[in-house]
């Protein structure tokens, strides 16, 4: 299926990639250049249940699609039911019958969105076990509903419980969408800071690893979820401070350290997460265009300078929010993120302090509109070149 019925492959935003070699996003190519010991840990929530050879074991709790069930539920994969695509492949709206889960015609039973991995993807096969393993077993509201895969000869596909509202992406950044409220990305910030928490808190000390603008999806009322495991893998445990693996990520999300060393911790999500909470203040993306004649730079670095001023602070806002939002509330959520940004891992907070001190946010005093055209008035000044 190459690239979703010859549609351009979406180079525009950074994709996770491994991050060996290049410095630019890879245009949604992923390589495997895994390691045995990653391959052996993958999945260890209930490791007797995980091979990354075999997909005999996969959880009981999926239901198991044949490639039929899913040609009749989308039919045929037309293009017409394609809601995105990403580096595993295409996304398309399907739909199925609530109870027995057996496909039906488009407008009736529910609608479920349905992934198929494109055959030349190199390591989709391993993020396709990743996911069906730790989001079959895993279950909270802030992640998204793995309802069932298919795996018949060569097809690799995932069926999820649709998102209405799609991903935080596309809210963001998308142009001539309406923009989404400051309470409302405030709640999406405490749903990913959920997701997360629970993620951190349990056994496997699960770290998710591709926390991003895109793998955050809406449900209808604006409720986060986290999507996409395929990176996903357990945390240190014991006495061991970190796991060492290869380098996969994405570019402006991926913490420093992990970047430049392989030592992933929880503490790799929490930077991660930082960079999504000035994506959600400033409205802008985690890396720069990356054009001819623009300077590549992280949102982080283009930040840094107005988030160690108090003064300046609020200049970072998305000029989008029209001045309404509270601005202790934003000047608070910024120092959140000053904190999650932290360079070294150690001074990073773990996600559960991180989701309290968002749910103790003012949400009121809401800055009049005059007096923000000001403060915008000035950032467009300053920074119009900047990105
Ligand atoms: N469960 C879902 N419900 C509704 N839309 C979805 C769902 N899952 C994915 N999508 C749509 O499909 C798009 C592509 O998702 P996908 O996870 O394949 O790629 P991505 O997150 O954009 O990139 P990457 O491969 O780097 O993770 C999403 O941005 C979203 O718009
Ligand atoms: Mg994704």
């Amino acid at each position: 299926m190459g690239n979703c019925f010859k549609k351009p492959a979406k180079c525009a935003h950074a994709s996770s990639t491994n991050f060996s070699g290049s410095t630019k996003p890879d245009c949604k190519a992923k390589q495997d250049s895994s390691t045995s010991s990653e391959q052996t840990t993958l999945g260890s929530l209930n490791p007797s249940s995980i091979t990354s050879s075999s997909d005999a074991s996969i959880s009981n709790n999926l239901k198991s699609f044949s490639f039929n069930d899913l040609k009749i539920a989308t039919k045929n994969f037309r293009p017409e039911s394609v809601l995105g695509e990403g580096g595993f492949g295409c996304v398309f709206k399907g739909w199925i019958d609530g109870n027995t889960l057996a496909p039906t015609k488009p407008g009736t039973g529910i609608v479920v969105a349905i992934k198929r991995l494109k055959p030349e993807s190199f390591q989709g096969h391993r993020e396709w076990l990743a996911e069906v393993n730790y989001l079959g077993q895993l279950h909270h509201e802030n992640l998204v509903k793995l309802i069932g895969y298919c795996s018949e000869s060569e097809n690799r596909l995932l069926v999820y419980e649709f998102m209405p509202k799609g991903s935080l992406e596309n809210h963001l950044f998308r142009k001539g969408v309406q923009p989404i409220g400051w309470a409302t990305r405030m709640n999406i910030a405490i749903g990913v800071a959920r997701g997360l928490s629970f993620l951190h808190s349990l056994d496997a000390n699960v770290i998710y690893r591709d926390l991003k603008a895109s793998n955050i999806l809406l449900d209808s009322d604006f409720n986060a979820k986290l999507s996409d495991f395929g990176l996903a893998r357990d945390g240190p445990t014991g006495d061991n401070t970190h796991v060492s693996t290869r380098v996969v990520g994405t570019q402006g999300y991926a913490a420093p350290e992990y970047v430049a060393t392989g030592h992933l911790t929880p503490k790799s999500d929490v930077y991660s997460f930082g960079v999504v909470l000035l994506e959600l203040l400033s409205g802008r993306r985690a890396m720069a265009d990356d054009r001819v004649g623009f300077v590549e730079e992280t949102l982080v670095d283009w930040a840094k300078p107005f988030l160690s001023d108090s003064k300046r602070v609020l200049r970072i806002m998305d000029t989008r929010l029209g001045g309404q939002y509270s601005k202790k509330g934003a000047q608070a959520a910024a120092a959140i993120a000053v904190q999650c940004l932290h360079t070294d891992p150690k001074n990073r907070p773990p996600m559960v302090n991180i989701l309290a001190a968002l749910e103790r946010l003012p949400t009121s005093n809401i800055v009049p509109r005059t007096t923000q055209a000001s403060v915008d008035h000035h950032r467009v000044k300053h920074l119009s070149n900047s990105r």
